[in-house]
Parts: C-alpha cells; sequence; structure tokens
C-alpha cells in the first residue's frame, strides 16, 4: 500500500492547536476553545481588538502560561506541559526590550552564550544574523545609538539567532510610528521567508496582518470567527463583525424576499439587491449584503438593471491621488462610502458635492451576511 511506507506525521502540520481555552481566576475566559493548524514555512497572524486573547494563546505557546483545557503540539509532539525553555520556540514581545548596556552584537549573542554554543560559533552566527538584518556596520553599537526600525531588526536577528522551530511575533512593529511600520513589514516577512522560520504574529493592524500574512484569523472574546487567507477574509467575509473588522465596507439589511436556486433577493430600505447565493434561507430571513466601497462605482445616468443600484445625493468627497473617496446619502439617511480609481470615467468626471448620483455594482461585488 502506497500509504503504509509513509510515516504517520508525514502530513502532521508544524503547530497543532487542538481545542485550547485559557481561564483566569476561575471565569475571565481569556481564550475559549481554539483549534488551529499552522503548516511550516506559514506567516500565521492572530487579528483581533483588544482583549481578544492573543497575547493569552502566544504566550500558551511559547510556555509562559498553561492552557486550562486543550493540547498544543509541536512537530506531532505534545509540548502542552513542556517548559518554555525547552520549546524550539521563541518569542519577541509586545515592547522588544533589548539590553541597553548590550552592543548590537551582544544582544544578538545573548541566547546563545547562555546556551553554552561555543565562541566560534556564537560569532559565526551573529555575522550571519547581522547580514540578514542587514546592520553589520552597526555591530558595536548600544541600541539608543540605533533608529527604532533598526532597533526592531536588532530583536528579530536576537530571536531568530537560535534558529528556533517556531517564532512568535507580538505586536512586532507597535513601537514604529505609521510609516516605518509599513516599510518594515516588508523587510520583516523577507527575513522571516529567508530564513524559513515558521511564524505566528499578533497584530490589531488589520492591514499588518494582510500584507505579512500567509493565512490569519480573526478573534473576538477568546474565539477564532474566520480563518483564511487575506484575500479570502476580505473578499468573503463569514459574518458582519468580520466584514466590519477588516476594511471598510457598507452593509444593507432586510429581509429575504424570495429564495432562489443560485441566488436571493433581499428587500432593503434603499433598493432590491439580487445576491448570488448558494445555500437556502428562510423567506422573511433578515440578512446584511456586504459591498467594500472600491468594488461600486458612480454616475449621473440611472443604470437600466432593476436591481442592485442606488441613488443617492454626495455629501463629502476627498481627493486621494490614485482614487477619491465619496460619501453618498440615501433615501434612508443611510451614507455610503465609494472608492472610485482616478482614472477620468466620462460618466462620473467632475462629480461634485451635492450632486445627484446612482452607486452601482456587480454581481459578484455582494456577500451576503446571514449571521
Ligand atoms: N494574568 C491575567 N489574569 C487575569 N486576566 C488576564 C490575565 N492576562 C490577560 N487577562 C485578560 O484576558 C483577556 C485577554 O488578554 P490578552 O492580553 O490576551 O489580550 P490581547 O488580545 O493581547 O489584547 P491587546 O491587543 O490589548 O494586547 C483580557 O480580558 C485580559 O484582561
Ligand atoms: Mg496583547
Amino acid at each position: 500500500m502506497e500509504n503504509a511506507s509513509k510515516s504517520p506525521l508525514a502530513n502532521e502540520p508544524l503547530l497543532r492547536i487542538e481545542g485550547v481555552s485559557k481561564i483566569y481566576d476561575g471565569h475571565i475566559k481569556a481564550v475559549d476553545q481554539v483549534t488551529l493548524n499552522v503548516a511550516s514555512g506559514e506567516i500565521f497572524a492572530l487579528l483581533g481588538g483588544s482583549g481578544c486573547g492573543k497575547s493569552t494563546l502566544l504566550r500558551m505557546l511559547a510556555g509562559f502560561e498553561t492552557p486550562s483545557q486543550g493540547r498544543i503540539y509541536l512537530g506531532g509532539t505534545d509540548i502542552t506541559e513542556l517548559p518554555a525553555y525547552q520549546r524550539p520556540i521563541n518569542m519577541m514581545f509586545q515592547s522588544y526590550a533589548l539590553f541597553p548596556h548590550l552592543s548590537v552584537s551582544d544582544n544578538i549573542a545573548f541566547g546563545l552564550r547562555r546556551d553554552g554554543m561555543a565562541k566560534e560559533a556564537i560569532a559565526e552566527r551573529v555575522e550571519a544574523m547581522l547580514k540578514l538584518v542587514q546592520l553589520s556596520q552597526y555591530a558595536k553599537r548600544k541600541p539608543h545609538q540605533l533608529s527604532g526600525g533598526q532597533q526592531q531588526r536588532v530583536a528579530l536577528a536576537r530571536s531568530i539567532a537560535k534558529q528556533p522551530k517556531l517564532l512568535l511575533l507580538d505586536e512586532p512593529l507597535g513601537a514604529l510610528d505609521k510609516k516605518l511600520r509599513v516599510s518594515t513589514q516588508i523587510e520583516l516577512v523577507n527575513i522571516i521567508e529567508e530564513v524559513g522560520v515558521t511564524c505566528v504574529l499578533v497584530t490589531h493592524d488589520q492591514e499588518e496582518a494582510m500584507t505579512m500574512a500567509t493565512r490569519m484569523a480573526v478573534m473576538s472574546a477568546g474565539s477564532f470567527l474566520q480563518v483564511g487567507s487575506p484575500k479570502a477574509i476580505y473578499q468573503q467575509p463569514n459574518s458582519r463583525q468580520v466584514a466590519d473588522f477588516i476594511g471598510s465596507v457598507n452593509i444593507f439589511d432586510g429581509p429575504v424576499k424570495e429564495n432562489h436556486t443560485n441566488y436571493v433577493l433581499v428587500q432593503c430600505a434603499d433598493a432590491l439587491l439580487r445576491v448570488p447565493h448558494s445555500q437556502p434561507c428562510q423567506d422573511g430571513m433578515g440578512v446584511g449584503v456586504a459591498i467594500r466601497p472600491e468594488k461600486m462605482a458612480l454616475s449621473r445616468k440611472k443604470p437600466s438593471a432593476k436591481v442592485n443600484h442606488v441613488a443617492g445625493v454626495v455629501v463629502e468627497m476627498a481627493y486621494f491621488g490614485a482614487h477619491t473617496s465619496y460619501h453618498v446619502k440615501l433615501a434612508s439617511g443611510k451614507v455610503l462610502q465609494v472608492q472610485v480609481q482616478s482614472h477620468a470615467d466620462e460618466d462620473n468626471a467632475d462629480l461634485c458635492w451635492g450632486d445627484q448620483v446612482y452607486a452601482s455594482w456587480a454581481d459578484n461585488a455582494m456577500v451576503l451576511l446571514t449571521q
């Protein structure tokens, strides 16, 4: 048999989290029944608002907290009870404290020395790490003589110097200002990919998760709301909460008016929407229809179709160079966000405050939200 020769662990993910919960003081459910597989080489992001349990989950992976329930496996081995220092895992904290009195080199060498690694081997490893994070010429400087982004790279070099199997990053860029954050996100991903280390990172910044992660989980109140690629979560949110949390979105509400094999008709205050949908819905059931602002088009002309457009008045507009952002007020009082690319389109050229417009969109721009 073909399968018999394969190791039982052949398809084992690097990290397997099974029904893990953390309950503090007998009643605070910080993490609630989380199950997740992370494959080798993935960069997995935990995304969610403050207090949703991101750091607690990461701390359990690192071994700084013990789960109240559930098991954690690394490469097929149960590590739930294994002390932190015995795990081939390294964690970079929310505020990555570098040792201020040590040079960049000594900061990177710190963990290796503590492990009793040979002197020459340490020197070699430190040099390789410095090269990796492009700080070779800063080896002798102290942390305070570096920029925020450079300090962040030293912290990363220190975290991967011991060649962990799993790297945990808690808000790795939290200490940087917005502009530096964006450029450092890409550098960080390049370094992580070059080393090939599997990574679980925590962030409350959705753009950061989308930029850096191969897959992500949106968390709320200790649970996962949705797990998937950034693209899948952005384009196919499974609930109102996820749609709202990831980027801007317009949500129309209304009851299901007609239920068909491939679509439902939803009667909203401002329009009748024909939404592609293959799962059966109950007639009269209240649903939401989500549409991203960049998926909408604006025109002064009334679209010919009977469904999937609304009429309104431009109440606000802002020019951003590559696109223009409009607020369009509908008869119900609802205000739509519409984002239009800045190539001159005759139908919407020179749209102005107070103009009467129609917003329309393609069928596949809509996502039906039943919860
Ligand atoms: N040691 C503790 N004892 C009691 N409650 C705790 C403890 N640590 C965390 N909590 C609670 O558990 C919940 C989750 O905390 P956690 O630090 O995991 O959130 P987080 O998602 O990392 O938030 P942030 O984005 O603010 O860092 C919070 O309600 C927090 O108050
Ligand atoms: Mg945290």
